[in-house]
């Protein structure tokens, strides 16, 4: 049995990762922002919820402190979505999109890396990148600027922390979780996004959670410093021209 942690827990693919490894016998640690709702379904899959907003340094810290045993995997699924035409940005927008994106996955792994770094097979670390970093979509600055530091993050750490712990990112594209339900406000609109993909419809949280399942288990052990696009086949395929 291996211990994991994710962070975002009680979101759309937090929470289905969740799920997942529960269910395959593995020891769980949740986080969210709602003592309540965190606990609700730590009770539901028989492991252990802790509140943790990764905005807060000294909660990120508490977090560190509160995990106990070796980590076999971390996954930071928490995230934002904040759609924008570029003037209409504001500073805090973009800091925001950073800090709870990018920054916030930082701090959780320097809180947890003494607990990554005891698991005797080695450990793995998911983040979440997005479709829009590597194809540029309107209205996506600010998003695409954080997730394009989670690629950076996640290249830098693969390297410094080989061949001890992997570190990988996912880039999904429009996923039907809370997150992704802001973007699609109709069916009719949810029609127009899945038609933009190769594979025309959008993601599952499931299929998401799957692929983070697999990296961090010992079946991606050979896998790290990889951005891995479940996209439909947005981000690389024109199959009109
Ligand atoms: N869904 C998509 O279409 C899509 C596309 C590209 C990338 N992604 C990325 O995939 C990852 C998973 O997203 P999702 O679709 O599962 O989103 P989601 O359902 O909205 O879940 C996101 C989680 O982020 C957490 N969060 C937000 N601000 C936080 C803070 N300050 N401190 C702690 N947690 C915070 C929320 O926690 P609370 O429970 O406390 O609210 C929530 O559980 C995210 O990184 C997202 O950016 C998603």
């Amino acid at each position: 049995m291996a211990q994991y942690l994710i962070v975002g827990g009680h979101g759309g693919v937090g929470e289905a990762l969740a799920r997942r490894l529960a269910a395959a016998g593995h020891a769980v640690i949740v986080t969210g922002r709602e003592k309540a709702a965190i606990d609700g379904l730590a009770a539901e899959i028989g492991g252990r919820g802790i509140v943790c907003d990764v905005l807060d340094p000294g909660s990120v810290a508490a977090l560190g402190k509160e995990v106990e045993g070796a980590l076999d995997g971390l996954c930071y699924a928490a995230g934002t979505i904040n759609l924008k035409p570029f003037e209409r940005l504001s500073v805090d927008d973009f800091l925001n999109d950073f800090n709870i994106n990018a920054l916030g996955a930082a701090r959780v792994i320097q809180a947890v890396l003494p607990a990554l770094k005891t698991a005797e097979a080695g450990s793995g670390i998911v983040l979440f990148s997005t479709v829009a970093v590597d194809q540029g979509f309107a209205a996506h600055a600010s998003i695409a600027m954080a997730k394009g530091a989670v690629v950076g993050l996640v290249r830098s750490l693969a390297a410094e922390f080989a061949p001890q712990i992997r570190v990988n990112a996912i880039a999904p594209s429009l996923t039907l979780t809370p997150l992704g339900q802001k973007v699609v406000t109709s069916e009719k609109m949810a029609e127009a996004v899945a038609k933009m993909h190769p594979l025309p419809r959008l993601g599952q949280a499931d299929e998401i959670a799957a692929m983070a399942g697999l990296l961090l288990s010992p079946e991606g052990s050979w896998i790290s410093g990889q951005v891995i696009g479940i996209d439909g086949g947005r981000s690389t395929l024109r199959i009109r021209s």
